[in-house]
């Protein structure tokens, strides 16, 4: 860890803790569609991408999981930033995509599996730059003895959707929710009471091989019941309706330790690798430590370390400060904290939000630190990014859909460079305006093709080169003087150089 540089305190002088109320919009049954993005030459679609930029960006791909709730689609997928679609992953139920390293090499990881309110059960596909799945994490149920709300439905894997961070030493680390019982009654509950047992597990990736397990529930004196600010209600009395202690959503290994985020307790917990609670940081009440009113968060996402020292530790968080049973109306920041060890004092170091467009995100989120100062944030079930500079200035929104209709997990920015296993698409068709032919072509996952190079022919053993273009887009159209018969198109420049799209007979337009 790089030694901790106190960051200038001029964020803090913007405008903090307003609570903002949300202007009485009625939420229509008859929700309006998100446009999409759809192409001639394939059938893959993706949500329109409305990226606005006042200032310059930090380069990168944009990858994120958005799930149209009206459509019922959901897909990993990843965008150039000005919001053209680079790749549309397999329809899966996915969550924590997250762009990693991996043996020194680019890797996607994400959940799929068995989706349910608030958690999951499924397993983390690695895929490498070819979008081929080169490893399956699982949690199988055999020697876990999970339980779940579903009994006695059984699962290949019970990998929880929260999390799938990659370690340097090829670990990955996750969550998994066990369906248990516990004495509910210091909550208004029954003595028997169920609830959801948070679990975080550290796997090693090629062998699938346990290395750490972690319980909230067997560290219950650590990670207090009463601390939980999610209201019993009326779960807790049976197994298919357990109460929701203490809802893990983010887990972060330095050294030998786990940072862990409980979403209902608003804590974050720093725990040793024998499973004891080096410190508890309560969002509203403090913890183990005294917080200043400015450092108060709840609900929050994605929680991560900047820098560690043994005295001073800085962290950054998405603090969602709403959830689906508070009011909207607390403003969502992303936080950085700096934590005195010493003393046991934590204060706000920076809050990063968009003062014209405030959001008020009740679920899910992340914060991502940039490598040139910049910061990502991405708001969850407000399906939208957004990018500030090193001075806390916005310099990039991008929406990519209505709220509370489309949302996604997590979102980041990173450099990517796609090698698509599976040819480029073509598409032609002649006889629209001037009779023309006109060609389209695309190539879902690659990054770097620089043009595309349309043979013509009227049979397939003689093409001949008529025209190259520059790739415009995910989509390349290119007109054609004269009609033709046959059409291949080949890619220029990028890893991909040369590969050609099958033949393809000109339709009519
Ligand atoms: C989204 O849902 C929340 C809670 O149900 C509501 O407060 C908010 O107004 C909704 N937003 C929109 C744009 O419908
Ligand atoms: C894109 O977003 C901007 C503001 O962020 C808005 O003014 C504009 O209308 C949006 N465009 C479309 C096509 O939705
Ligand atoms: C997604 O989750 C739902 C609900 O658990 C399940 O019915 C469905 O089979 C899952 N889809 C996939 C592709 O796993
Ligand atoms: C990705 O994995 C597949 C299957 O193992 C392999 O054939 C391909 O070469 C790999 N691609 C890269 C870029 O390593
Ligand atoms: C899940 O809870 C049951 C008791 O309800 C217990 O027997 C089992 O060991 C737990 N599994 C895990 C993975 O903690
Ligand atoms: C479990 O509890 C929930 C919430 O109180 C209730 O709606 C449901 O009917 C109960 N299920 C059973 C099987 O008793
Ligand atoms: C703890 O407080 C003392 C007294 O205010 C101060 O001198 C010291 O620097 C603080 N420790 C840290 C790590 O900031
Ligand atoms: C994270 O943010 C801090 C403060 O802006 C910066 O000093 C640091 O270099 C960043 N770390 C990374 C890994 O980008």
């Amino acid at each position: 860890m790089k030694p901790h540089k106190f960051f200038p305190s001029i964020f803090l002088t913007l405008p903090l803790s307003g609570s903002f109320r949300v202007s009485a919009e009625s939420t229509a049954s008859t929700a309006p569609l998100w446009p999409l993005q759809s192409f001639k030459s394939t059938s893959v679609q993706a949500p329109y991408m409305n990226v606005t930029k006042n200032a310059r960006t930090e380069l990168g791909y944009i990858f994120i999981s958005p799930h149209d709730t009206i459509r019922g689609t959901e897909y990993p997928m990843i965008y150039a930033d000005d919001g053209q679609l680079i790749w549309r992953g397999p329809s899966v139920n996915v969550s924590a995509l997250q762009p990693q390293m991996l043996d020194g090499e680019p890797v996607l990881a994400y959940w799929d599996g068995y989706l349910f309110p608030g958690f999951g059960f499924g397993g983390i596909s690695i895929l490498n730059s070819s979008y081929d799945e080169i490893y399956r994490v699982t949690l199988p149920g055999d020697e876990n003895k999970f339980v779940t709300i579903a009994e006695p439905q059984a699962f290949d894997s019970y990998i929880d959707i929260h999390e799938s961070q990659i370690t340097p030493e090829g670990t990955i680390l996750v969550t998994a929710v066990n369906v248990t019982q516990m004495d509910l009654s210091p909550i208004g509950g029954p003595v028997d009471g169920w609830v959801q047992d948070g679990l975080v597990y550290e796997i090693d990736i090629k062998t699938n091989k346990v290395l750490f397990r972690w319980s909230a529930i067997e560290h219950l004196d650590e990670v207090p019941l009463l601390d939980s600010m999610l209201p019993l209600e009326d779960s807790g009395w049976n197994l298919t309706a357990p109460y929701e202690y203490p809802h893990l959503n983010s887990v972060a290994k330095y050294g030998d330790s786990y940072l862990v985020s409980s979403r209902f307790m608003c804590s974050l917990f720093f725990i040793d690798k024998d499973g004891h609670v080096i410190w508890h940081l309560h969002g509203q009440k403090g913890g183990d430590f005294t917080l200043d009113p400015e450092a108060r968060f709840c609900y929050q996402h994605d929680a991560r370390f900047i820098t560690q020292m043994d005295n001073q530790i800085t962290l950054q968080l998405h603090n969602n400060a709403n959830t689906d049973y508070t009011s909207a109306t607390t403003l969502t920041t992303g936080l950085v904290l700096a934590l005195d060890m010493e003393n046991r004092t934590v204060s706000a170091v920076r809050k990063y939000w968009d003062a014209a467009e405030p959001v008020f995100a009740q679920s899910q989120g992340s914060y991502q630190n940039l490598t040139n100062g910049h910061v990502l944030l991405q708001h969850g079930a407000t399906p939208k990014l957004e990018e500030f500079d090193e001075q806390g200035a916005l310099v990039m929104r991008a929406r990519f859909g209505f709220d509370n209709t489309s949302q996604s997990y997590r979102g980041y920015k990173a450099s990517w460079v796609g090698r698509p296993r599976a040819k480029p698409d073509v598409f032609a068709c002649a006889g629209g305006e001037g009779g023309q032919t006109v060609v389209y072509v695309s190539w879902n996952g690659a990054t770097d093709v620089q043009g595309w190079r349309v043979m013509t022919g009227h049979n397939e053993g003689v093409l001949r080169e008529v025209k190259t273009a520059p790739r415009n887009g995910f989509e390349t159209r290119i007109q054609l003087d004269g009609s033709v018969e046959k059409v291949v198109v080949m890619a220029v420049g990028g890893v991909g150089d040369g590969t050609k799209t099958d033949i393809r007979t000109v339709e009519r337009c």
